[in-house]
């Protein structure tokens, strides 16, 4: 299907469906080419619906079987059906039960949505639209039935059957190989919601007993033989739990409550309701095979899947144009609770580090979007960081904005008032406005408009006077669809410092005292009169992140020492650092400066001094610099990627230089010999040391390539064996090329260890790279049908890898290009996310560009291309 064909799914156009289905009763007989589906449907007319009107079901790839109506075969001039839908002519009863039989294969499912196998299991993905390539339906989040699945199949083949909800009923099939399992969901949902799963898998099971007494089964089932990797998982589902709990008063609902971690997944994982499926790699971790980074990753995707249990699934969307109001309020869940469970500053500063990356450079192209879309013409393109990471943020202001009581109360309304319903943005919106007595209308524009909003300040003291006066504006470039944008609600959270570091009083010239720091841009622009203020201060500004805004300031080198040195906020204290060094970059960029200022360095020192023992998780990230990619973002136009890479490497290895002594001394004392332990202290220390070992490498790569090679040998975990691999990688020579092979050999049974090796390789800033990858798609351990290979691979090429993704010859562009269109063909999802990394193509220099936009036009011109596809590809040439 082309672009043009594609039909525009728009929010305006919203309307409740004509019928209902109110209880959905599934039998799957699983076969691994031929699966039957018998689904009975007790449908009735939507009172909100048009009486009269015929009923029209989705399909997707089905092959119908049988269909009848309250027991009576359906005449066929009654019904029209093809893969794609089933329409049942006007007049049907007021109430009725359908009962639709369908055939599948899910051994050829390799778009991995629908019932598909997975290295031998059965498993499903539904959201948002799958259900209907299980059977016909009225496919939408606003139709909430309550469903009860029989499976049955080879006991063999799939010892473990599961699917939502409670198990009732298991037993033989006499006289046959063959078993089955009923399981019952008593809470409605949408049919996004559904999941079964059917295989032979290894259960890690325990009992957890919820605040109110009740006794839940929770079990994470897992491919044979890797249950002792499941033990982390389990325990950040149980504190998930816990936390849920006690920071928000909710409770689990079911008896069960079920994770299933599978190799091929499109996403990170799912939250189908009692029944989560995990991409394998937000499950396993050993000491010996997870970095301290995925364990992370573990615990949030965890916490997010089991938060979405009353942010998504009791109370779910009305329509996907809602998509923020599931998935950006969990993401705000979830970080609020790995901000608890490890370090509040750190993880804020990891949150926004990928806010940038991810979300500032989306909203920054062709591809930006509001946080709630007006239209779409693919749904799977907008699981995007602006619906997930922006809406996350929008949740965290309006917390900053009416306090965390009101938050609190606000939450409380909306699970009293939408339980067991499909709800929208302005019924979230209006809890908050309910419980706090605030007027959220505009506020409410941070769903609707799209774009980062750049705000400026610029500080006036008058010595005489005492008084200081911040200026502050706004202002939100146009975006596709959006040329014209108002201004925003904007809390920007502050405090005064004075040179010597002290917290200055806040006292405005009306006399009032801004409440907690914060102030509430809301115009275009604003000024605030400080009055008594004795020194001349620097203004910390927009502390904790306190919107997703890029803010400029006409704060001298002089006032970031000043912050970088005494800001109370942890996260502006790293935010000067960043901006330092960014400023350097910068300038080197320009051929401006081919050294690193002393004071920054001396300041480096100091830090250390003071920071590096008591808190290594939040010195790691101000030792971590500017990405390259951040520093393309601050130049915005004509970007030069090679060039940006040279003035990044010098910057970090005069720091490197600059600091060797006092680098090799911390590397030395955080050695620890204690068995390893995820906890995010003993997590803190090695990031530290790796943060260290490689500025060592970049200031001495002779020095680096000595302590990276003894830490590979001896790391007894993989944080610090990947560490120093990473560190290796990027010494060309012999020894990288032994320790990658070293690698390899060790892990040669272990897909997800591999995907780090591709990955690592896939990111090697050398021209060789390009030849590197192609010989790697050659790999036994590679394949095409793997989302996490696939991104391993091409997608950390194409993400992460700036200056060769971006090569001047525009071979980086083609390779990329033509896996799109091959991919295309059997994972249209993975296809077009991997197409988004064309995403900042037009702010590229003028030779990449014209290479880049003649790769995305191959691509566009490409035949029989999936909506997917066609979708990315049109909206980033446009
Ligand atoms: N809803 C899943 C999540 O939490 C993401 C997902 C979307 C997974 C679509 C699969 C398909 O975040
Ligand atoms: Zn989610």
């Amino acid at each position: 299907m082309r672009t043009e064909n594609a039909p525009v799914i728009r929010l305006e156009d919203y309307r409740p469906t004509d019928f209902l289905i109110d209880k959905v009763s599934l039998d799957v007989v699983l076969e691994p080419t031929a699966t039957r589906v018998t689904a009975v449907l007790a449908v009735r007319g939507n009172p909100a619906g048009r009486p009269g009107s015929p009923l029209v079901l989705q399909g997707d790839e089905l092959k119908l079987l049988a269909i009848s109506l309250d027991g009576e075969r359906l005449a066929p001039n009654r019904y029209k059906a093809d893969p794609q839908g089933l329409a049942i002519e006007a007049p049907l009863p007021e109430a009725f039960t359908l009962t639709i039989e369908t055939e599948i294969n899910p051994s050829a499912n390799t778009k991995l949505m629908g019932l598909y196998r997975s290295s031998g299991i059965y498993c499903t993905q539904c959201e948002a639209e799958g259900f209907r390539r299980i059977t016909y339906f009225l496919d939408r989040p606003d139709v909430l039935s309550v469903y009860t699945t029989r499976i049955e199949a080879a006991r063999d083949d799939a010892p473990l059957l599961l699917a939502n909800g409670n198990l009732i009923e298991r037993g033989e099939i006499a006289g046959t190989n063959r078993h089955f399992a009923v399981w019952h969901d008593p809470f409605p949902k949408p049919s996004y919601l559904f999941a079964l799963v059917g295989g032979r898998l290894d259960t890690l099971a325990e009992t957890f007993i919820t605040a109110s007494g009740r006794e839940v089964e929770v079990a994470i089932h897992v491919e044979a033989g890797k249950r002792d990797r499941a033990a982390y998982a389990l325990d950040a589902l149980k504190r998930s739990m816990r936390w849920d709990e006690r920071v928000f008063g909710r409770e689990y609902d079911l008896d069960v409550f079920n994770v299933v971690a599978v190799s091929d997944f499109n996403m990170g994982a799912m939250e189908n309701k009692g029944l989560n499926v995990f991409n394998d790699k937000y499950v396993l971790a050993s000491s010996d095979t997870a970095t301290d980074a995925d364990y992370a990753g573990i615990e949030t995707v965890i916490a997010h899947e089991y938060f979405h249990n009353w942010t998504g699934n009791r109370i779910t969307c009305r329509d996907w144009f809602q998509l923020c109001l599931k998935e950006g309020l969990t993401v705000f869940r979830d970080q609020e609770f790995s901000s608890d469970e490890r370090s509040r500053p750190v993880k804020r500063i990891a949150d926004v580090r990928g806010l940038r990356r991810q979300q500032f450079a989306e909203d920054s192209g062709p591809l930006a979007h509001p946080v709630r879309p007006r239209s779409y013409r693919e749904i799977n393109n907008f699981y995007t960081a602006t619906v997930y990471e922006k809406g996350a943020e929008i949740v965290r202001m309006l917390r900053v904005l009416i306090g965390a009581d009101a938050f609190r109360r606000g939450m409380d309304l909306y699970f009293a008032h939408f339980d067991g319903t499909a709800a929208t943005i302005e019924d979230f919106l209006g809890c908050f406005a309910e419980a706090s007595g605030r007027d959220l209308t505009h506020f409410a524009q941070w769903y609707e408009q799209a774009g980062t909003p750049v705000v400026t300040a610029a500080g006036h003291y008058d010595p005489a006077a005492r008084s200081f006066r911040l200026d502050l504006t706004q202002k939100t470039p146009p975006t596709p669809g959006q040329a014209e944008k108002q201004p925003m609600v904007i809390p920007i959270a502050l405090g005064l410092i004075g040179e010597s570091g002290r917290e200055l009083t806040l006292t405005t010239a009306e006399g009032n005292l801004i409440e907690n720091g914060l102030f509430v841009l809301d115009g275009a622009s604003a000024s605030i009169t400080f009055t008594g203020v004795d020194e001349r201060p620097v203004p910390s500004l927009l502390r904790g992140f306190s919107a997703p805004v890029k803010l400029e300031t006409d704060l001298a080198e002089a006032d970031l020492f000043v912050l970088f040195r005494h800001d109370s906020d942890g996260f502006n204290q790293w935010q000067a650092s960043q901006t330092l060094a960014t400023r350097f970059i910068l300038e080197a960029v320009r051929g401006a400066r081919d050294d690193v200022d002393a004071r920054f360095t001396e300041a480096l020192v100091h830090f250390l001094d003071q920071r590096a023992e008591s808190d290594p998780a939040f010195a790691a990230q101000v030792l971590a610099l500017p990405s390259e990619a951040d520093i393309a973002r601050e130049i915005g136009r004509d970007i030069d990627p090679a060039a940006i890479f040279d003035a990044h490497m010098m910057v970090k290895s005069r720091i490197g230089a600059a600091l060797g002594e006092r680098l090799e001394a911390l590397y030395a004392k955080l050695h620890s010999s204690a068995p390893y332990s995820p906890d995010a202290a003993s997590a803190g220390r090695r990031a530290l040391r790796n943060a260290a070992l490689s500025l060592i490498a970049a200031g001495d790569p002779a020095a680096g390539e000595k302590l990276a090679g003894t830490q590979f040998k001896d790391a007894d975990n993989m944080t610090e064996r990947f560490g120093a691999l990473a560190v290796l990688a990027l010494i060309p020579g012999s020894g990288r090329e032994e320790a990658l092979a070293a690698f390899a050999a060790r892990y040669r049974d272990d897909p997800l260890v591999l995907d780090k090796w591709f990955a690592l390789q896939a990111s090697i800033p050398e021209a060789e790279t390009l030849e590197r990858i192609k010989d790697l798609m050659r790999h036994p351990a590679f394949s095409m049908g793997n989302p996490n290979r696939v991104r391993a691979l091409l997608g950390s090429f194409a993400m992460t890898n700036a200056t060769q993704f971006n090569r001047p010859d525009g071979k980086g562009y083609d390779l990329i290009a033509e896996t799109v269109i091959t991919l295309d063909r059997r994972n249209p999802q993975i296809a077009a996310r991997l197409l988004t990394a064309f995403r900042t193509w037009r702010m590229l220099e003028a030779g990449r560009r014209e290479k880049a936009e003649a790769a995305l036009r191959q691509v566009a011109a490409s035949p029989s291309l999936s909506p997917d596809v066609a979708d990315i590809a049109g909206r980033s040439l446009q």
